[in-house]
């Protein structure tokens, strides 16, 4: 009889996130996939890019002008210089977070999770045998960083940080992320920092950067992806940006793992990032319109209450009752429409559920009605 291996088993013993798609008829309000075509300059720069010849082995650490673009960008949010040799360009943003993690991690070492956040670091803490530390967030979920300098001391080797938050919609204040930096500094533990969500910010709220926090820097991790600026999820191609050394143990990794990356795909990641285009900011306006549809559609439900998001396209949905996530999720199933568990992004995520703004406007108002009737009951 056959036995998946103590990484797999130690994955789907912990952890609630989904293997599958919902089936026809359900309104999926679950994935984090944007509804959105990917723009139509950076599809022509994919069908230019095989046309011209790119269908060979591409440099292992990422084509070397992407790389340069990136390097030149993420300089400009460090405001200091970032070279080409510090990013390496991955299948999506989580092979970043795979070689990152795996790059730098051994087995048994601690790595410290502020949550609820994004469920893959803890899947991927555990697949390579290292050991998880949640760290519950403030009621506002914020750092709590007295509960994450307590863990730090005992000893730690990353932290794991998702800006703005994914499921919270929470963007860190800058004297929050000066203050991990010093910790960092002190506890000599790194920080990985997922920006997948950088450009959809809500509100004017203020948003900067891990790049740009110099009590970071030495230690900064910076993980970012194509999949949701641009609305290019099933592209697959992320990056990240870190001290050369730790770079080049993530591209080993990378290496190892997948291999060099899909040459055309490279060169209309590099048309994404070096043509102007307003097609970022619109798809934010839509988000942002959205946003205020799940606010006022879930507002008068008995039981229920949601911190509006400063980022990113969730609504992190709290409910009254002991109902754990799971049947809540099941009972929205039941009911056609597809939400995901809070227990998913962490213990603090009990009494939570998660859904996804990433349809247009009349499915999510189609899939919320659903919930709300669910939620009716759960909370009655
Ligand atoms: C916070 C965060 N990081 C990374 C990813 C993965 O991105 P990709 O699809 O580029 O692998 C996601 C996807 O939902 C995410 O929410």
């Amino acid at each position: 009889m056959f036995e998946p291996s103590l990484a797999v088993q130690r994955i789907v013993a912990n952890s609630e996130r989904p293997s599958r798609r919902p089936g026809p008829g359900v309104i999926s309000l679950g994935s984090g996939d944007p509804d959105f075509e990917t723009p139509e300059y950076i599809r022509q720069a994919l069908v230019d890019a095989v046309a011209a010849g790119y269908t060979h082995y591409s440099d292992g650490q990422g084509d070397p002008e992407l790389r340069a673009a990136l390097a030149a960008i993420a300089s400009q949010q460090a405001g200091s210089v970032i070279t080409p040799e510090q990013v390496l360009v991955t299948h999506g943003g989580s092979a970043a977070l795979t070689g990152a993690i795996v790059g730098v991690v051994n087995p048994g070492e601690r790595v410290l999770i502020p949550e609820p956040t994004y469920s893959l670091y803890a899947d991927l803490t555990r697949m390579i045998g290292a050991d998880p530390v949640f760290i519950p967030q403030t009621v506002d979920f914020h750092l709590d960083l007295d509960a994450i300098e307590a863990e730090a001391a005992k000893g730690a080797k990353l932290l794991v940080l998702c800006h703005p938050c994914n499921p919270t919609g929470v963007i860190y204040r800058d004297d929050e992320l000066q203050a991990l930096g010093r910790m960092a500094q002190k506890h000599d533990f790194f920080v990985l920092a997922d920006e997948a969500y950088d450009h959809i910010v809500f509100g004017g709220h203020p948003f900067t950067s891990t790049l740009a926090i110099e009590e970071l820097r030495s230690r900064l991790i910076y993980c970012q992806t194509f999949s949701k600026t641009y609305a290019m999820t099933g592209w697959r191609i992320g990056y990240l940006v870190a001290p050369g050394p730790v770079t080049s143990a993530a591209a080993r990794i990378h290496r190892t793992l997948i291999g060099p990356m899909n040459s055309a795909l490279q060169r209309a990641a590099l048309a994404a990032v070096t043509i102007s285009s307003d097609w970022p900011e619109r798809m934010r306006v839509e988000y942002e319109a959205r946003r205020e549809l799940v606010m006022e559609l879930m507002a008068d439900v008995p039981g229920v209450s949601i911190r509006p998001p400063d980022g990113a396209f969730y609504a992190f949905i709290r409910y009254e009752g002991n109902t754990p996530p799971t049947e809540v999720v099941s009972a929205a199933l039941d009911s056609g429409v597809a939400i995901r568990g809070g227990t998913e992004y962490g213990p603090t995520g009990a009494g939570y559920v998660r859904v996804a703004f990433a349809t247009d406007r009349k499915n999510l108002t189609e899939g919320l009605l659903r919930l709300r009737s669910v939620l009716a009951v759960v909370t009655s």
